[in-house]
């Protein structure tokens, strides 16, 4: 089916989630500190992440990089490089994915956005460009990444406390790619969610012009 057809298709039997589902993904969802003993499986990741990988970059580049840490070996290579606050509780986490960027990206247009002439060359020629396009979309795909984990019925605990560069080092190295943040995944324990903090108004933050 055409997308098109896909999207009128889709529209005819749901024009919004329902508030379960707003629930899941936004209002009841939290950013998760204690795991339960719960494994999730190669068939889940792949599952997240062929949703995560859907939501839209600039020129389709999908900078983001995926290290999904699960081993307790691999977790020993991560445990140096934690922040002493977050070494616990990635331990206990079934999953921790280090959300990467590749700040050559644009070796890929060739398939990522066929026809699109010249890219390649104009990001090869402005690294700082490309940097902050790596940078950029790799986020939005880490974002994409949370909210598709909540979807799947997944919890979600992100975090920017540790050395990006021992990460870099241990995970990356030989690579083009760099890390941006660390993300446990898993089945999270209720009793160690925090308190929901504040949030802005809409008055206070958004403009309508
Ligand atoms: C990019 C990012 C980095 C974060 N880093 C840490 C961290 O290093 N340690 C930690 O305990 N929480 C960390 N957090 C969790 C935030 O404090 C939490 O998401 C925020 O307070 C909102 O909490 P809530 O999801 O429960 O509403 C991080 C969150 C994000 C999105």
């Amino acid at each position: 089916m055409a997308s098109a057809d896909r999207i009128n298709e889709l529209r005819r039997r749901l024009s919004q989630l329902d508030e379960s589902s707003l629930d899941l993904i936004f209002r009841v969802a939290q950013s998760h500190n204690g795991w339960l003993d719960k494994p999730v499986s190669d068939v889940t990741l792949h599952a997240l992440y062929d949703l995560a990988r859907l939501g839209p970059t600039s020129l389709n580049t999908c900078p983001a990089r995926f290290v999904f840490v699960r081993s307790p070996a691999a977790k020993e290579r991560l445990r140096p490089a934690l922040s002493p606050g977050n070494v616990d509780k990635t331990l206990a986490a079934p999953v921790t994915a280090i959300i990467g960027y590749d700040e050559q990206f644009y070796e890929h247009m060739g398939f990522l956005f066929p026809g699109r002439e010249g890219v390649r060359e104009r990001f090869a020629a402005n690294p700082a460009n490309a940097h902050e396009t790596a940078f950029r979309n790799g986020t939005l795909q880490g974002a994409y990444l949370i909210i598709a984990a909540r979807a799947i019925g997944l919890d979600a605990g992100p975090m920017s406390g540790f050395d990006n560069a021992r990460v870099d080092a241990e995970f990356f190295a030989g690579t083009r790619c760099k890390s941006n943040f660390l993300c446990n995944l898993g089945y999270g324990d209720p009793a160690k969610v925090r308190e929901r903090l504040p949030r802005f108004a809409f008055e206070t933050v958004c403009q309508v012009l």
